[in-house]
């Protein structure tokens, strides 16, 4: 018990004091539960100085100490289906009348809690959560970020109240933090919760403008002015009103079984939130029935949290593998000790650069910390050098490259070190430059996957695109993993490729740093694949966002004979694309959705999505993958869910699929 408690404390304090954590979360979690069950086992040796026996950590100083009028509870939690079964039947029990129970789902956000009290409508203090009784007064952080009002909106809000959520950062937030640290050579987040408590712990709020963080409210602390609501959601439908945020995915539910389809729902939408949560939080909706169930000394009976897997874990770095891009491009990625972590088993981590692997500190034989969240690819977030041992190996750039041998280069203000064998050189250029041919935003080859390509390539059947419009049935049946049926869909398939579109085209080439949007402005404002071929450097700046390096990496791709005749044989192999007319060329201004952003979500029964894009990207239109206050519409169909939701949240247009397609008939006739 001694040395659980030390080892908790130690791990406290680096978690909560320093915002810098030796170990992952759940191995956290794991201490302190074994601490909970040595003590409940043997109440006699729990001491008022447990860990167990006060909830996080004493606040740092710089801030002022803020008292909590009521104290910031933490919550029970489970990780089992029948550990919420088990807390339904509990509190049905203690509630007495069984008959009208309501519960409320929402997830449970990865950040911060803070508590704001607003007076006359008027954010008058923002606090940390601390130690539940005490916190530190952030106001002035908390004051820069754009999620929280500093004013209500509306007028029945009571006069002094306080509301308590969670501050966080998103992902997108933290990735471009991040990538803009390793550009800058600076340190960069170990995951976004960490980035949103060293942000709002800031002495100098400008550095935490300068971090940008979010909040979703998520329940009242107390009101004075005689406000007395009657439910959880009722409270939370009082903020939307006032403008507090609200988290879109909050629903009621009457028993277990509804709450575990509410929360496998949620886990499949995890990924796509935008944010992390670590779970969610099921609470009784009644507020009368919560202050008769009470709490318990740390936790509410009125309140469990369900938690999910676990997206950080600890794991050792076996090796180091350099890979080589379709621009020459060599990438370390780190060999792992196979770890379960985000619901999936990770054995490999990129790098990005050696500038990344410097930062790290990393060598071969490390203990690391990695992450894995949403879609993002798996991350080293930091090295436990603690735990380093003496055969520890440096990891050092070849000085060749692993695939063909071609001398590597770094410009040297570039962090990226390249293999300058060429495509032709090169056999994984070729290989990265035939699957992004093929891929579906580019040619759209289907079933044409990396292993196809390694055999057509290896084989010596495919040197360059135009090669995949000659195959015939005879070699691809010959393939490994092929036969005669897989061979003929194959062949459709690069058949079917053969029409396609300008800006597809021109993004299918990869040029470099020449991606989907700059490839859409190239063929809008030159309208055909020649003049764009021979435009010169002062023309290709004229095209929207492309500056200098775009346009020298366009006019140096067409300048070479090679690239020049790849065009030529792809022509020559049936490929076309049809010039953009008068109306869709020149200038995203004068289009008719131009600075238009939509969102498509849910299914479309007439046309696949890509399609649905194509067609909103040749009116001008940009199409996102989230909805936020600047979407202009939403096009739903079935089995749209939170971006739906989120939308009618906001009042933006939303479409049916009929009333898409009148819609683009209607911009087409006109
Ligand atoms: S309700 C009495 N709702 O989880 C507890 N908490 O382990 C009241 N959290 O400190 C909390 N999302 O920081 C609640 N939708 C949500 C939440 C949430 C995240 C955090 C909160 C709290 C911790 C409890």
């Amino acid at each position: 018990m001694l040395e659980l408690r030390r080892l908790i404390e130690h791990h406290a304090w680096r978690y909560h004091v320093l915002d810098t954590p030796e170990i992952a979360d759940a191995e956290y979690d794991h201490l302190f539960d074994e601490l909970i069950a040595l003590e409940t086992a043997h109440p006699e040796l729990i001491t008022p100085e447990s860990p167990s026996q006060r909830v996080g950590s004493a606040p740092g100083s710089g801030f002022t100490e803020v008292v909590h009028r009521e104290p910031m509870l933490s919550l029970d939690k489970t990780t089992e289906a029948s550990g919420i079964a088990d807390w339904m039947t509990r509190t049905r029990r203690l509630a007495g009348d069984s008959a009208s129970l309501t519960f409320t789902c929402e997830p449970k956000i990865d950040g911060v809690a803070v508590a704001l009290v607003y007076e006359e409508g008027r954010l008058a203090q923002a606090a940390t959560r601390g130690d539940g009784e005490r916190g530190e007064d952030v106001t002035a952080n908390v004051r820069t970020i754009n999620t929280v009002p500093l004013r209500l909106d509306g007028r029945d809000f009571p006069q002094r109240f306080e509301v308590r959520g969670e501050i966080y950062m998103s992902h997108r937030d933290f990735e471009s933090f991040n990538q803009r640290a390793r550009e800058r050579g600076e340190k960069t987040l170990v995951n976004p919760r960490n980035g949103a408590a060293g942000s709002l712990r800031q002495l100098d709020p400008v550095l935490t403008a300068a971090r940008p963080l979010s909040m979703y409210c998520y329940s009242l602390g107390w009101a004075e002015g005689g406000w007395q609501p009657e439910s959880h959601f009722e409270v939370l439908q009082a903020f939307k009103r006032w403008r507090l945020r609200v988290n879109p995915h909050v629903e009621r539910v009457a028993d277990a079984e509804a709450a575990m389809v509410y929360l496998k729902r949620l886990e499949a939408e995890r990924d796509n939130l935008g944010y992390d949560i670590d779970g969610a939080v099921l609470k009784v909706d009644s507020l009368p029935l919560q202050r008769q169930l009470g709490a318990l000394s740390r936790t509410p009976r009125w309140a469990l949290a369900y938690k999910f897997a676990a997206e950080e874990a600890t794991t050792r770095v076996v090796g180091v593998d350099f890979q080589v891009g379709r621009t020459g491009s060599i990438t370390p990625v780190a060999r792992l000790d196979p770890v379960f972590v985000g619901g999936v088993t990770v054995s490999n981590a990129t790098l990005h650069n050696m500038d990344e692997v410097g930062r790290l500190d990393l060598h071969i034989g490390d203990t690391v910390l990695i992450r894995r969240a949403g879609d993002v690819i798996p991350q080293i977030m930091a090295v436990i050098a603690q735990q380093r041992t003496a055969n520890a190996q440096p990891i050092l750039l070849p000085q060749s490259c692993p695939v063909c041998g071609s001398v590597v280069e770094r410009a040297g203000d570039e962090a990226v070190a390249r293999c300058t064998g060429g495509i032709n050189v090169c056999a994984a250029q070729r290989k990265e430059g035939l699957l992004h041919f093929a891929s579906r935003r580019a040619m759209d080859i289907e079933g044409l996957g990396d292993k196809l390509i390694d055999a057509l390539v290896d084989g010596g059947f495919v040197k360059r695109a135009a090669d995949l419009f000659h195959l015939d049935l005879a070699t691809l049946s010959a393939l490994p993993r092929m036969a005669e049926k897989s061979g003929n869909n194959l062949l459709a398939a690069i058949n079917r490729s053969r029409r396609t579109t300008l800006p597809r085209f021109i993004f299918a080439l990869g040029i470099r740093d020449v991606g989907e949007a700059t490839a859409l402005n190239l063929a809008r404002h030159f309208g055909s694949l020649d003049a764009l071929m021979s435009a010169d450097g002062t023309a290709l700046e004229a095209v929207a966002d492309v500056g200098p390096v775009v346009a020298s990496r366009v006019g140096a791709f067409f300048g070479s004979p090679e690239n020049r005749d790849a065009v030529v044989a792809l022509r020559a192999a049936g490929v076309s694309f049809p010039e953009l007319s008068p109306a869709e060329a020149g200038g995203e201004g004068d289009l008719p959705l131009a600075g238009q952003t939509w969102v498509l979500t849910g299914t479309l029964e007439s046309m696949s999505r890509d399609a649905a894009k194509d067609k909103l990207e040749a009116l001008g239109a940009k199409v996102a993958g989230s909805v936020s206050a600047k979407t202009h519409t939403v096009v739903a169909g079935p089995g749209a869910g939170s971006k739906l939701a989120k939308a009618e949240t906001l009042g933006i247009t939303i479409l049916d699929e009929p009333a898409f397609i009148q819609r683009l008939a209607e911009l087409a006739a006109n």
